[in-house]
């Protein structure tokens, strides 16, 4: 029988993964504050890639009682946002400059960062604020094309605005308001920049498609941060897994051909985006034999899904070593993750050489991790030592 999702409750906050366990194992879906959360792999894979749901866009928003201004009109521009043609159309132009070619070209590039960094730290550590998010901002920003001296500055600005698909949105206007202010500034000047001088990153080639001023703002700012705390998370939940499971770590630092197999695994066992993107029905549709009614929410929520122990052997367990159906992290259908092959590389890159640097790696203290409930979830403190 179907329970309640409390996804403010202590319960939850505290071992996501177990409240989600309980929930699955009892039925395929559970009530929410939100709508109808969905559980298990095959309905999950339903729900993401059915034309008759979208992504909440600006009702988001609503739902926390802003309803006009200038926050309202981001929101509606941001590609996850978008719909139907408007969505296809702009999917276009931003896939092209994203190509596969692009991405494997910027590989090398990974690897060196991860050297760089990986000879900057030692003894003990915060594997967060020591590797992955300078890992995480660098990399995005070189892919993109934004010059080294203002990475602080607009990762800082980019993670302000991720504060629009958070909960508090309302406490927090007047920061993401700023922020975006000097985003589309500094965007502003560097697409001039790249008009005059293009160079081999992607905005380059974004400035060539053709996307209005305003869409090439949006896109960009998408990018910044959407590419970067998920990034970030999904590495510090990647080590927090493998302290956990250390003989894995074992098993990858002595076999590097592992790299791809076990960049998938840490993102179906501890995914960076835990609950996934909630949907909106656009008409009533049949889901599993129930109805949900036009208008309806529901939450395909993929780090459940992912560990759906009908689809997974031992699926509360990590193995890299196991060649596995493919998990739901990236999300599916039209939405599906734009960087998820960039997200690919950078794990790829990045896992095998810390296994391998950091052998002896264990824990060196308590770990803190952000609100299950928010959008993206992983550690903000990860002591340690090596
Ligand atoms: C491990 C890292 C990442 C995770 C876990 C992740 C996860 C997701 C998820 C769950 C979605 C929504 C998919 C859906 O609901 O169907 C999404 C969409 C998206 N992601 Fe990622 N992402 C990651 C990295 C990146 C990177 C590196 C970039 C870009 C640099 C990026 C850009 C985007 C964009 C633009 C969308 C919207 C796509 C659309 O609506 O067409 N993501 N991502």
């Amino acid at each position: 029988m179907s329970g309640f999702l409390d996804l403010r409750g202590p319960a939850f906050l505290a071992d996501p993964h177990a409240v989600l366990r309980g929930l699955r194992e009892a039925d395929w879906w559970a009530e929410t504050d939100l709508g109808t959360a969905v559980l298990r792999y095959d309905e999950v894979q339903a729900v993401l890639s059915s034309w008759s749901l979208r992504t909440p866009g600006v009702d988001f928003l609503v739902a926390q009682g802003v309803t006009e201004g200038p926050l309202v009109e981001v929101m509606r521009g941001f590609l996850v946002n978008s719909d139907g043609v408007a969505h296809q159309r702009l999917r276009r132009a931003v896939g092209r400059a994203f190509s596969v070619r692009r991405v494997e070209e910027f590989r090398s590039s990974v690897g060196f960062l991860a050297d760089e960094l990986i000879d900057g730290v030692g003894g003990e550590f915060d594997f967060v604020a020591d590797f992955a998010r300078p890992f995480a901002v660098r990399a995005l920003c070189r892919f993109i094309g934004v010059p080294e001296d203002a990475e602080r500055e607009v990762s800082g600005w980019a993670a302000s605005v991720g504060l629009l698909f958070g909960f508090s949105v309302v406490e927090n206007a007047s920061r993401i308001e700023a922020a975006l202010g000097c985003l589309y500034e500094f965007i502003d000047d560097l697409v001039d920049q790249r008009r005059r001088s293009p160079g081999g990153d992607l905005l380059s080639s974004l400035v060539d498609q053709s996307l209005t001023e305003d869409e090439l703002r949006s896109l960009v700012v998408t990018l910044l941060s959407a590419g970067q705390g998920t990034v970030q998370h999904q590495l510090g939940g990647a080590v927090a897994a493998f302290l956990e499971f250390p003989e894995q770590w074992e098993v990858l630092g002595g076999d590097s051909s592992l790299a791809g197999q076990a960049a998938e695994e840490v993102v179906r066992f501890q995914p960076a985006t835990l609950l996934g993107v909630p949907r909106v029905a656009k008409e009533d549709i049949v889901v599993n034999g129930m109805l949900l009614e036009a208008g309806s929410w529901v939450l395909p929520v993929t780090g459940s899904a992912n560990r759906d122990a009908a689809v997974f052997v031992g699926a509360d367990r990590l193995d890299v070593g196991v060649a596995r159906v493919a998990h739901v992290t990236y999300g599916g259908g039209v939405h599906y993750c734009l960087g998820a092959g960039l997200a690919r590389v950078e794990l790829q890159e990045v896992l095998p050489r810390i296994a391998r640097a950091w052998p002896g790696l264990r824990g060196n203290g308590v770990v803190e991790w952000l609100p299950a409930n928010e959008a993206v979830y992983g550690p903000v403190l990860l002591p340690v030592v090596q």
